[in-house]
């Protein structure tokens, strides 16, 4: 395995590939990797010829109040992981390297779906990463590239942005890998204490009842009503519990499958989640 620090190292070291018109999968991140993340690479791994993960803490995602300069950063103990599960190439790149000296005046901006959900509470998060994802896709060309579905809203904009600006490559959505205990696995659960670790599995846990509830035939809105009320209860500060359908639009009634979507907050630990909910007739 591989580790380029600069743009020109990368191109270099995919040269051969792409003149030999392999098939190159993608995989960007922020590093702190878990199964998570690992999954991701995996199903690179089966899909593609070669296989490029980016890790890279994106300064222009994070808040003035989030966490960029605490974000765990541990290269060494990614890239074990990462040449454990076949990854080829590590792109690993400073923010001087990313964004350069020069100010930056293009941004990318998906409108609609990122007025709602997490879009709300942190504003220009999904400019960011927009920003910073198309920049990677230039940079690395790949055929396929692979968003986790963990950030349902994220992948949302990544496929809404490929399409709309015919960016040459194919999103794929990989399922949320899980704590044993149904945690949905983050780097971010690094910062939980031992006891806040214990409550964490909540969140899942009220999505399945939520599940069950709404095959029992309670109202989509009581049903709302109850996660939120279970998560306040043992301690969480809720954001958000919310309805919308795949493809993110509002939704009142469980009268199609419904995506719930969770972010509430542990102490300052900010968590996400969601499941689909299957009509079944
Ligand atoms: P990061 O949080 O490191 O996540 C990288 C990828 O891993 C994302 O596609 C995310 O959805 C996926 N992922 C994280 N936890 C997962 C889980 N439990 N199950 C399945 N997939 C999971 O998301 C980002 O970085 C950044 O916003 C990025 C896209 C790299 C742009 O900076």
């Amino acid at each position: 395995m591989k580790t380029e620090t600069t743009i020109q190292g990368l191109s270099a070291s995919l040269s051969p590939a792409r003149s030999a018109r392999k098939i190159i999968g993608f995989v960007p991140t922020m590093g702190n990797l878990h199964e998570g993340h690992l999954n991701l690479v995996r199903e690179a791994r089966k899909l593609c010829d070669v296989v490029v993960v980016s890790i890279f803490v994106n300064p222009i995602q994070f808040g003035p109040n989030e966490d960029f300069e605490n974000y765990p950063r541990t290269l060494e103990q990614d890239s074990r992981l990462l040449a454990d599960v076949g990854c080829d190439i590590v792109f690993a790149p400073t923010v001087e390297q990313m964004y350069g000296n020069k100010p930056r005046f293009t941004n990318i901006s998906v409108s609609d779906i990122t007025n709602d959900l997490c879009g709300l509470q942190r504003p220009g998060h999904f400019d960011g990463v927009a920003v910073v994802v198309t920049k990677l896709f230039n940079i690395v060309q790949p055929n396929f590239a692979f968003f986790g579905q963990k950030d349902y809203q994220q992948l949302a904009v990544i496929r809404q942005f490929v399409r709309d600006l015919n960016i040459p490559l194919e999103v794929i959505g990989v399922p949320i890998t899980r704590a044993e205990d149904g945690l949905a696995l983050s780097s971010r659960n690094g910062y939980l204490t031992e006891e806040q670790r214990k409550i964490a599995p909540t969140i899942f846990q009220s999505l399945k009842a939520a599940e069950q509830e709404l095959h029992n035939g309670v109202s989509l809105v009581e049903v709302l009503e109850n996660i939120k009320h279970t998560l306040t209860q043992v301690g969480f500060i809720v954001d958000y519990v919310e309805a919308r359908t795949p493809e993110l639009q509002k939704i009142e009634e469980f009268n199609q499958n419904v995506i719930l979507f969770i972010a509430a907050k542990l102490g300052t630990t900010r968590l996400i989640d969601n499941l689909q909910v299957k009509q079944t007739v």
